[in-house]
């Protein structure tokens, strides 16, 4: 009796280890840093070693540099979407059909500025886990710097220099023709909800010889530059007089009489084109259109 106890006894503790033993397993993946542009669709690599069956395994991804981390979860032969963080809604898979051959790879799409981060792949069986972190790193190049003129600020012009769509945030610098700092006031940062960031600079700055001024926004870590430059007219720093204010005036007017005779002129001579237009096809289109615009402009000049 005491003998097959024993065996018994013998025979559980064997199956119990050989259990533990034969879910033993390593979670791998890079180690070196995953560099992705937002907008792609990426694979983040994680595999178990050996390479037996994720299948009856719980799979967790979870994104570290967020309080709530989880980016996705499989248990019990299902994904669990409760508690996923919103911003990965919709985005995150994994190879459900590599899972057998112990390939826990997430897949995620449209890649955007939030998801930098560090990532936690975590695998758990009943009597084992492991896990493995890989960092993620997303790159946006924003767009063309755009300046514009402010007008006379505190005895100088002022200009503001602005680029959105970046990540990371780059840095906004403002220089004046020899290449030197200008000082400018504090940088403007937004973060949209995707994470991509617009940054603006104003500066004030005074006429020199050259009157030429150059924005150079860069993010040195994804190795990106952009560089625009402005030449002011030195006639912009001078404040306009009533008398030469009337001058401009009088200039713009003549201008605009020579544009709109010249676009008479131009609208008489298609006119006829544009009749012939409308009996051959008889039907709208955009050339009536402009006969149309023709019209109104030479009944207004007739009316002048
Ligand atoms: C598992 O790994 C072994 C050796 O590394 C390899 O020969 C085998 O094809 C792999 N099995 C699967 C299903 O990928
Ligand atoms: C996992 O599966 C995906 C999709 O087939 C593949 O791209 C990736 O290379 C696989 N990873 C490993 C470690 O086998």
């Amino acid at each position: 009796m005491k003998g097959t106890q024993l065996h018994c006894l013998c025979m559980i503790l064997l199956h119990l280890l050989h259990t533990a033993g034969s879910e033993r397993f390593e979670v791998l993946g890079p180690t070196d840093l995953i560099v992705t542009v937002a907008g792609d669709d990426i694979i983040l690599p994680c595999y178990l070693k050996p390479n037996i069956s994720a299948e009856d395994m719980t799979v967790d991804w979870l994104n570290l540099d967020f309080l709530d981390s989880r980016v996705y979860r499989y248990q019990n032969h299902r994904v669990i979407r409760d508690d996923q963080i919103p911003s990965y809604r919709g985005r995150t898979s994994l190879f459900e059909k590599e899972l057998w051959r112990g390939n826990t790879s997430l897949k995620l799409t449209r890649v955007q500025g939030t998801d930098e981060g560090r990532y936690k792949c975590f695998i758990k069986a009943k009597s084992w886990y492991d896990d493995f972190t890989i960092q993620v790193l997303v790159k946006a190049v924003g767009s063309k710097l755009v300046v514009s003129i402010e007008g006379h600020r505190e005895g100088g012009m002022g200009l503001l220099c602005e680029s959105e769509g970046w990540h990371p945030e780059p840095e906004l610098v403002w220089l004046d023709s020899e290449g030197v700092h200008l000082s400018a006031g504090p940088p403007e940062t937004h973060r949209d909800f995707k994470g991509f960031y617009t940054v603006k600079l104003h500066v004030i700055v005074q006429e020199t010889d050259t009157n030429r001024f150059t924005c150079r926004v860069q993010q040195s870590r994804i190795n990106e530059k952009m560089e625009t430059e402005v030449h002011l007219p030195s006639e912009l720093f001078h404040h306009t007089s009533p008398l030469r204010m009337a001058f401009i005036v009088l200039c713009c007017l003549g201008a605009v009489t020579v544009i709109g005779l010249s676009l008479a002129i131009y609208c008489i001579r298609n006119k006829k084109g544009v009749i012939i237009d409308q009996l051959k096809r008889q039907r709208y289109d955009l050339k009536k259109e402009k006969g149309k615009y023709c019209l109104q402009i030479i009944t207004l000049l007739t009316l002048c």
